[in-house]
């Protein structure tokens, strides 16, 4: 069964979708932190922590691998629900950072990825989750939802354990679209997963079945009051 993370930082956003029963976890980064204003950072993922029941994606910040494994390891002895976020970069510092991590049992989701390669790269190197941004790479040139089959079913063949997370999702469809290719884990914004319960030929059901209930009920009455 696909989880369902939220892309946020916001409490009220996250309180609104733990009441649908759909979220399974949280993930984070720079720019959804800044949305936020000016919120105590630390006291944040705290908060977010204690509503949710799942992983909480915190993104590291610094570019020094040394720099990088320490503040992995400070965000993660925070709260037992952080995994700790290391973006993938070029010179592979990201995919050592990653591996020394996992020896030392800290949970990763290695993000900002927008290839096959990298995804499996990540994966080997010991990521608990990897991150494809599913509309980035569209705009990279990439084909996404085939990345998204084609490691899917590598991970399977493979027994590659990285769950493969898409984030960058824009539209309801593109969640359609990436579910479908099977991908393991969603990240989406609160406005599209508010988007996501809408049909309008639902809409238009709805309202045709109330009508005939109001319509049935008048006709009691009046069978009724005969
Ligand atoms: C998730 O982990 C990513 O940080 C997020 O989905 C990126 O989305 P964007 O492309 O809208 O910035």
């Amino acid at each position: 069964m696909v989880e369902f993370f939220l892309d946020t930082a916001s409490l009220k956003e996250i309180e609104e979708f733990t009441r649908w029963g759909i979220a399974d976890g949280v993930t984070t980064n720079q720019k959804i932190f800044l949305s936020e204003g000016g919120v105590d950072f630390k006291r944040r993922v705290l908060e977010i922590c204690a509503l949710v029941d799942g992983p909480v994606s915190v993104e590291t910040t610094r570019s020094k691998v040394e720099e990088l494994i320490a503040e992995a390891r400070e965000y993660a002895s925070w709260h037992r629900n952080v995994v700790v976020k290391i973006a993938m970069h070029a010179d592979g510092r990201g995919l050592e950072v990653v591996h020394r991590l996992a020896n030392d049992g800290i949970r990763t989701n290695m993000t900002v990825m927008m290839t096959f390669n990298q995804l499996v790269l990540a994966a080997k190197a010991g990521a608990t989750y990897v991150s494809l941004f599913y509309n980035r790479s569209k705009e990279a040139g990439e084909d996404p939802v085939q990345i998204i089959r084609d490691y899917v079913r590598v991970a399977k063949d493979d027994a590659l354990s990285a769950k493969l997370i898409v984030g960058s999702i824009r539209t309801p469809e593109d969640v359609s679209v990436a579910v479908a290719a099977g991908a393991h884990i969603m990240t989406v914004p609160a406005k599209i997963l508010k988007q996501m319960p809408f049909s309008k030929r639902t809409e238009e059901t709805i309202e045709e079945f109330d009508t005939a209930w109001h319509d049935f009920m008048a006709l009691r009455r009046r069978k009724t009051a005969k």
